[in-house]
């Protein structure tokens, strides 16, 4: 399995690593496939992400995407966040291996889940549906 430089490079020096004490959301996910872990936490100001840090536990690709994904997401508004594809984060890292692509929904899916916390906490109400991803092929628990 070859990851290109820009991959290595997150991957060796990823970047907005850690959580915040006093987060306004946070959002952790697991990849059904593998059971690595991604936690997304976001500071939140006037519906706009003004910090976000994370924590994966999880394979090298799953690092560099959840690296990757904190600095495009960083000021940019809950609705444009929410606009963030799995697809466009392995585009911004120039391609992930194949096998690896199903690594890069965890980035996708953390932030979704941090926005659905944060909105839950100050409207008390979360994203209203559900955006349904590569593994909905797990069906029956
Ligand atoms: S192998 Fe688990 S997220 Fe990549």
């Amino acid at each position: 399995m070859q990851y290109n430089a820009k991959v290595m490079d997150h991957f060796a020096n990823p970047r907005n690593v850690g959580e915040f004490p006093d987060a306004d959301g946070v959002g952790e996910v697991g990849n059904p496939a593998c059971g690595d872990i991604m936690k997304m936490s976001i500071k939140v100001r006037d519906n706009v992400i003004v910090d976000v840090k994370f924590k994966t536990f999880g394979c090298g690709a799953a690092i560099a995407t959840s690296s990757i994904s904190t600095e495009m997401i960083k000021g940019k508004t809950l609705d444009e966040a929410l606009k963030l594809t799995n697809k466009a984060v392995a585009e911004a890292l120039d391609g992930l291996p194949p096998a690896k692509m199903h690594c890069s929904v965890l980035a996708e899916e953390a932030i979704e889940a941090a926005i659905d916390d944060y909105l839950r906490k100050t409207t008390g109400k979360g994203l209203e549906k559900k955006k349904h991803h590569a593994h909905d092929e797990h069906h029956g628990h």
